[in-house]
């Protein structure tokens, strides 16, 4: 199994490429299965969840050309209604071909994706939104059966802001008969990213970017062209690296405008940020004297992203000062506290919050990342870090970074692969 080897201490200097989000490029790939035409996509992040996701797509017949960051999508040949069990067990965003088979073709066969390390993360207010819709909906050995011979548009309120949940039914409203309505969606902008591919398929939807998504559904949609939107998560990481090491760096291919929190948390903390310096989609980065703590809270879009909590976190940790970082999406999502403590950081935990005293030196040690953003908050960490950091289990990192430690060399960085 491989894992990083990271001397901490080098500045981090020179420029950064970011690539497309893994999150918005899931759920576009499952929009592929709703029409029979080509879908091409650029910008599409080379990472283990979006190779998953691909096999996942292919075993049901959608045949694709790829090409680097290009791919190419026709679903003309769909025959296997099916997600099974050993690819959803790996990546929960399998759940997402469940609404554009159902919608498609009438029937989808999903397995229910268990708990994760983060959390419960049920399942339940993407089956009610279908339900609604018309589907008949059994769960039996293991697996989500759907089935409906038409899906009919309806009004739906989620229970709660669900991000893949919105993109589920969303994705099957397109196709349904007459108006759904979709109250409580989620604004991220990878749900808005999924919306413009699905306008550009001829869909009808008004509303993108609000939390009430109006959809108007027609009997088929059509190929079309998108370039995946850039990733925000990714880019807030790096931002964070160079907030935690110093170092002047400039992020290419970024969305300065999806980065609010972030970049305003980053200046909190004492960091120099200016946007468009290098060219339109750049963000430029410096930062020369140790961080200030800053204090945060998760929430939706356009809140603090659950998905940068980590990351911040390990920047607090070599901070001056002390945070209180409140985690309110995922019941679990503080799995990197003992690890980071392992480091020498001083974290204590209360409830949904964690309190971060700032120390003045972390020193490396053996660590084990335990989700996607726990091991992008433990490179941080090992980078601040006096000494070698060994993080074991980065299978986590490689579901959701295209070649972090190949991107972090080129800045600099002292980390490398080892097996
Ligand atoms: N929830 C339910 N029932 C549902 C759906 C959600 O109770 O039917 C709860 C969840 O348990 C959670 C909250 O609602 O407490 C929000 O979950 P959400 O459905 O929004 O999360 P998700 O769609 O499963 C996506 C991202 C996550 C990201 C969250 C929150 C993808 C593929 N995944 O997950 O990304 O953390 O939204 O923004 O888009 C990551 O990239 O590291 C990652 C975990």
């Amino acid at each position: 199994m491989d894992k990083l080897l990271i001397t901490g201490g080098s500045r981090l200097n020179g420029e950064v490429f970011i690539s497309g989000a893994k999150n918005a490029a899931l759920p576009i790939l499952c929009a592929g299965l709703l029409t029979s035409d080509d879908v091409h996509l650029t910008n599409l992040p080379l990472l283990n969840d979006v190779s998953t996701m691909e096999k996942l797509l292919s075993q049901m017949g959608l045949r694709m050309t790829s090409d680097k960051n290009a791919i190419t999508l026709n679903g003309g040949q769909i025959n296997r209604l099916e997600a099974p069990y050993d690819l959803v067990k790996t990546m929960r965003a399998s759940i997402l071909a469940l609404g554009p088979l159902l919608a498609r073709f009438g029937e989808a066969k999903v397995s229910l994706p268990g708990g994760c390390a983060i959390g419960a993360r049920p399942v339940d207010q993407h089956i009610k939104g279908l339900q609604a819709m018309g589907a008949e909906i059994t769960i039996e050995a293991g697996y989500i059966h759907a089935k409906a011979k038409k899906l009919k548009g309806a009004r739906i309120v989620t229970d709660m802001i669900t991000v893949t949940g919105t993109e589920n039914l969303l994705m099957a409203a397109t196709l349904a008969e007459g108006e759904t309505i979709l109250e409580n969606a989620a604004c991220e902008p990878e749900v808005v990213d999924l919306a413009v591919m699905l306008v550009a398929m001829g869909a009808k939807i008004s509303g993108i970017g609000t939390s009430r998504l109006v959809i108007q559904g027609v009997a088929n949609l059509h190929g079309a062209q998108h370039n995946i939107i850039s990733d925000r998560v990714e880019a807030a990481t790096f931002l964070c690296a160079v907030a935690a090491t110093g170092g002047d760096v400039v992020l290419k291919n970024t969305r300065v405008d999806i980065l609010d929190v972030a970049i305003d948390k980053l200046r909190e903390a004492g960091a120099l940020i200016t946007a468009g310096i290098a060219g339109k989609d750049s963000l430029h980065i410096q930062m020369s004297a140790r961080p200030a703590a800053v204090s945060f809270r998760t929430t939706e879009y356009p809140g603090f992203p659950t998905d940068m909590q980590a990351q911040f976190m390990a920047l607090n940790c070599v901070a001056q000062g002390t945070s209180h970082v409140t985690e309110t999406i995922f019941e679990n999502r503080f799995m990197h506290v003992q690890e980071l403590n392992r480091l020498g950081a001083a974290i204590e935990i209360e409830g949904h919050t964690a309190l971060v005293r700032g120390m003045n030196k972390l020193i490396g040690a053996p660590v084990m990342a335990t989700d996607l953003r726990a091991s992008a908050c433990l490179v941080i960490a090992g980078l601040a870090a006096q000494g070698e950091t060994l993080i074991d289990r980065i299978y986590h990192l490689d579901r959701g970074y295209d070649r972090m430690e190949v991107k972090l060399s080129g800045l600099g960085a002292n980390i490398q692969r080892v097996k």
